[in-house]
């Protein structure tokens, strides 16, 4: 048994996030910490509300509401999503937390301590409409590298090329619209980065070998083009004050600390906001203080999120000289796109999670989406490839078999598993497909290769097709009623089987199985690849219920409908 501290990215505050925003990064990380929960790990599953910055500050004045009532709420809706998504956080905390902003503080003392940290003056664009400066979204203007006009001062969302608000042509306030900008002096904190550069390289050196290429390669993309001091406070109402015993001018400004300063901090923050509810039994520092081979720290993102969590994240938490845990695999994710085209929370493009569960239940999705996971390259979600998929591997292969075994065992041999005979040949050769495609399976999640795990559950699921169609205990029956019962008895132990191990990816599914089966222990503990092959957890004499149908198939018309709702092709 080994200790897995796992952390998905953490959602923005500014809205509920859309599909492509789901699989790459809380869903995976879902599916993985199920999976080595069942296996018996001592597995902690953090995430929160990514809180501060811009984002937050814009999407509450949209609103007309204060950020901190604005933040309580979406914080509310979003987990309510999860909720909904059957998301089996350990525990989802919030960036804007007491904790949060003690550690960060901490972080950044310490950090100045050593020599890491510097105050500059910089030039920045001020409002005096607004009779403020205006940061990163806060200024809107044309992109100077393509021309778009709707840029924001951090990125242009139409290029991707990073910005700095200075480099707007025509810039106009966010907030107000004016044009009457300035430049003005103000100082900030600096994050002295290129005094780490040569750290955080040897750091990344003794860990890429382990990592996924997609996250390696951008890691090396950025030490190559070198690390540069970066400023890490902003002159904002919400966020991580700047601590006045140590900056008492800049604290008095109301300087606050930037959104990817305090942000994954808030990973450690939100584990110690899991163990302030429940101190006397919950441990914060055990997983991230001076643990350093004792704990498997994996994290979760796509591909956007890895230069911060493979370079400057590790180069905050080296700066800070304590032994805080840092990151032991990072499985990266490109985009899954939408026809092709961009999912867009801005533009409202695409799927939103809440709509999804409007649509069908969590199950339908955690499937579609993981099997179809953008891991090797983008992936692209299409209303027909969803509809098939659903109909032919959720519908067909599970759900359809696990209805036919049960209703016409009960129709033939009432409400209990039947006896039959002793497993034959055909059940020998059942237990080596199934043994071999479990270890394929288990192999598959180990080295976190989610689509190939899916496939190879299918492939499970499909065994057991295979197996029926080949006993047909539908004319079996006719001439061999024990031959016709010792084969649904074993249909009924794949159900059984099925239901543990997909467990991960269809949890409400796999409970609706399990509970089909009166037994004592109805825990979905795994079953290795040996004790799977003799197909024999649910003995003959167990009662049994028929579950409702557990997949319903989608028609033409859902998809004529999911199509007019969302857009198709032309998005
Ligand atoms: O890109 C994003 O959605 C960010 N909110 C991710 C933050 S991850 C972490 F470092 F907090
Ligand atoms: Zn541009």
């Amino acid at each position: 048994m080994a200790r897995h501290l796992i952390t998905s990215a953490l959602p923005y505050i500014n809205g509920i996030k859309h599909l492509g925003n789901m699989v790459g990064s809380m869903l995976p990380a879902d599916v993985y910490s199920r999976y080595l929960r069942q296996r018996g790990h001592d597995v902690l599953y953090i995430c929160a509300t990514d809180e501060h910055g811009t984002p937050a500050e814009l999407a509450a004045k949209e609103r007309g509401l204060p950020v901190d009532e604005f933040c309580a709420q979406a914080h509310d809706a979003q987990k309510a999503v999860y909720d909904g998504f059957a998301l089996a956080f350990d525990y989802f905390g919030r960036s804007s937390s007491a904790e949060n902003r003690d550690i960060t503080q901490h972080f950044a003392r310490r950090l100045n301590e050593n020599g890491f940290i510097e105050e500059r003056a910089i030039r920045q664009v001020y409002s005096p409409a607004d009779g403020r400066f205006l940061p990163d979204r806060y200024v809107e203007g044309t992109c100077p590298h393509c021309g778009y006009d709707k840029a924001r001062g951090d990125q242009c969302e139409n290029c991707t090329r990073v910005l700095d608000p200075t480099d707007l042509i025509n810039p106009r306030s966010a907030i107000s619209g004016s044009t009457d900008l300035e430049v003005r002096d103000t100082k900030h904190l600096f994050l002295l980065q290129s005094k780490l550069q040569h750290e955080v390289e040897e750091w990344v050196a003794r860990h890429e070998d382990d990592w996924p290429q997609l996250a390696s390669s951008i890691a090396r993309k950025w030490l190559n083009e070198g690390l540069h001091d970066r400023a890490i406070t902003r002159d904002l109402d919400w966020g991580v004050p700047v601590p006045a015993d140590t900056w008492p001018e800049l604290a008095a400004e109301g300087k606050v600390f930037y959104v990817w300063f305090d942000a994954p901090i808030e990973y450690i923050g939100a584990t110690k906001e899991w163990a302030d509810q429940d101190p006397e039994n919950r441990d914060w520092k055990s997983w991230w203080y001076d643990v350093d081979t004792d704990v498997r720290y994996t994290e979760f993102m796509a591909k956007d999120n890895v230069p911060f969590h493979t370079v400057m994240f590790p180069a905050t938490e080296l700066g800070v000289r304590e032994p805080w845990k840092k990151v032991d695999y990072v499985k990266a994710f490109n985009w899954l796109t939408y026809y092709g085209g961009k999912f867009s929370t801005s533009q409202k493009r695409g799927v939103f999670t809440d709509q999804a569960l409007d649509i069908l239940p969590a199950d339908y999705w955690r499937y579609f989406l993981i099997a179809n996971a953008p891991e090797s390259d983008d992936s692209s979600f299409t209303w027909e490839h969803f509809t098939a998929t659903v109909n032919k591997d959720l519908a067909d292969t599970l759900g359809n078999f696990v209805n036919r075994v049960l209703s016409f065992s009960r129709k033939r041999f009432g409400d209990d598993v039947p006896a039959g005979g002793a497993p034959g040949e055909a059940e020998a050769k059942l237990g080596e497909e199934i043994a071999k495609l479990l270890a394929e399976y288990e192999s598959h999640m180990e080295s976190l290769q989610f689509r190939k795990a899916a496939a190879a559950l299918r492939a499970l699921w499909s065994a057991g097709n295979s197996y029926l169609e080949e006993k047909a205990p539908w004319l079996e029956i006719k001439t061999d009623k024990d031959g016709a019962a010792l084969t649904l008895r074993t249909a009924m132990n794949l159900i059984h089987l099925y239901a543990v191990v997909s467990e991960p990816f269809i949890p409400a599914t796999s409970a609706a199985m399990r509970g089909a089966f009166a037994l004592t222990d109805d825990t979905a503990t795994w079953v290795t690849a040996d004790e799977a092959k003799s197909l024999a957890a649910v003995p003959a004499g167990t009662p049994f219920t028929v579950p409702p149908v557990l997949f319903a198939k989608l028609t033409e018309e859902d998809l004529a409908t999911y199509k007019e709702r969302f857009g198709g092709e032309e998005g």
